[in-house]
């Protein structure tokens, strides 16, 4: 079963509570969500390997510790996932940036695959795929599947909210990929909206309604 980690700090839940009110406008909504994927980031990397290395300071030698291994890449679904790239990459800035495309059909609530361009090395990089909201899981799923399907094979899936339907399904789905979610919520209303979530992430991260 995978690993699911909700977060707890009090900065998270602040802001997660300011993206959900309705009043918060399109520059206010798209700032925080960076800023709150930028602190789901700094837990989501916490388990990253390292290695010692030996340098030179201004005053003589020591031996500090480097990220090792194997690189990194970020894969935000399109659209509302592009909202969450700027604060992962403020704090891991050499990081690959791949895409998904992916809509949830507003009557069937199926996922739509219309893009998908990874880095041709992403089967050797650790992935982090990126999506604000996981409501029937259904977009995510098929976003892992799509990964797996090219090679990668080391995830971490990151999301702002969660229904905990939508959470349940990805640990079925693919029980070996590590969940980190900014904040859950038990219920999806009859459109599959997360209840009481934050509406819709796309369209206040580009103000498109
Ligand atoms: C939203 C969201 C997820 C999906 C979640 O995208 O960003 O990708 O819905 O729903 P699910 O868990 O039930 O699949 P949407 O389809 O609205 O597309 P957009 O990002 O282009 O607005
Ligand atoms: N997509 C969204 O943007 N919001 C939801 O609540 C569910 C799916």
């Amino acid at each position: 079963m995978s690993n699911v980690t909700i977060m707890d700090h009090p900065l998270i839940k602040h802001k997660i509570g300011y993206v959900r009110r309705k009043e918060t406008g399109t520059k206010d909504f798209r700032q925080t969500i960076s800023e709150i994927a930028m602190l789901i980031c700094y837990e989501a990397t916490r388990n990253l390997q390292l290695q010692d290395v030996d340098i030179e300071t201004p005053i003589g030698p020591a031996t500090v510790q480097e990220l090792k291994g194997r690189k990194l890449c970020i894969v935000p679904i399109l659209r509302a996932g592009l909202g969450m790239v700027d604060g992962m990459l403020t704090l891991i800035p050499t990081a690959k940036v791949g895409h998904i495309g992916l809509y949830r059909d507003p009557k069937t609530l199926e996922p739509v695959e219309y893009y998908c361009k990874l880095p041709p090395d992403c089967a050797e990089r650790e992935v982090f795929l990126v999506d604000p909201m996981l409501a029937t899981g259904g977009s995510i799923s098929a976003a892992l599947t799509m990964l797996k399907q090219r090679g990668c094979r080391k995830i971490h899936l990151m999301c702002i909210l969660a229904a905990t339907q939508g959470i349940e399904r990805i640990q079925k789905d693919h029980p070996d990929v590590d969940i980190f979610v900014g904040a859950e919520d038990k219920e999806l209303n009859d459109h599959a909206y997360i209840v009481p979530g934050l509406g819709d992430a796309g369209d206040r991260i580009f103000g498109t309604k």
